[in-house]
């Protein structure tokens, strides 16, 4: 069975779109366990209710990134995952840790990449005056969100859109291509990097 290990911070509706996929047999996978640096996190609930392993590894207990990161790794060893997904985990990884890692990480972030790196992705969007907005699935690199772009979702920016409405609809868009580029790696699909599919709202 294709493993993954689901790394978060936060209230985890995109796990939430996943373990919904999986118990629908929509991708082929088991979610072996979720992991928060956040004990609060609902997210952790989530796995919880759907008996999945919940692991709490609080980035304040560690007194740098590396020991922070290097524990992070060997829990995450421990579970011998095929795919780790980074769902609104809002930690800048090490070097060490995404080589370890390396093709076998990924991400999502709310922006249409290269566009918008780092944070407040929406409030960036509208200042811009941009038409569209989305967000990006990626492999992760020790550079931030800056690895090779699985597939975007594309959403349109209205008029009147304000931060939290324009974020509702990129949430939107996120829950289907998370699902989408997880069940594609569980099936070993070739996937065109350099020309990586695009879906519109
Ligand atoms: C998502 O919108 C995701 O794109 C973003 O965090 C949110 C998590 O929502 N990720 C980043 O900003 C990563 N830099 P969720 O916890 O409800 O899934």
């Amino acid at each position: 069975m294709y493993k993954i290990v689901v790394l978060l911070s936060g209230n985890g509706s995109n796990l939430q779109k996943i373990i919904d996929e999986v118990l629908s047999n929509n991708i082929k996978a088991e979610i072996s366990a979720v992991i928060s640096n956040r004990a609060d996190a609902i997210g952790l609930q989530r796995a919880k209710t759907a008996n999945i392993p919940a692991v709490t590894l609080e980035h304040t207990h560690f007194s740098d990134r590396e020991s922070f990161d290097a524990s992070l790794a060997q829990i995450i060893e421990s579970y011998e995952p095929d795919l780790i997904v980074l769902a609104g985990f809002m930690r800048i990884l090490t070097a060490g840790f995404v080589e370890k890692f390396a093709g076998k990480l990924i991400n999502i972030h709310p922006s249409l990449l290269p566009k918008y790196k780092g944070l407040h992705t929406h409030k960036r969007a509208l200042e811009n005056n941009d038409k569209e907005h989305g967000a990006s699935v990626h492999f992760v690199t020790s550079e931030l969100d800056s690895g090779q772009v699985i597939i975007q979702g594309v959403v349109p920016i209205k008029v009147d859109d304000t931060e939290d409405s324009l974020a509702q609809r990129v949430h939107q868009v996120e829950y289907i291509i998370y699902p989408q580029a997880i069940k594609w790696l569980a099936q070993g699909k070739q996937i065109d990097l350099e020309k990586p599919e695009k879906i519109y709202l």
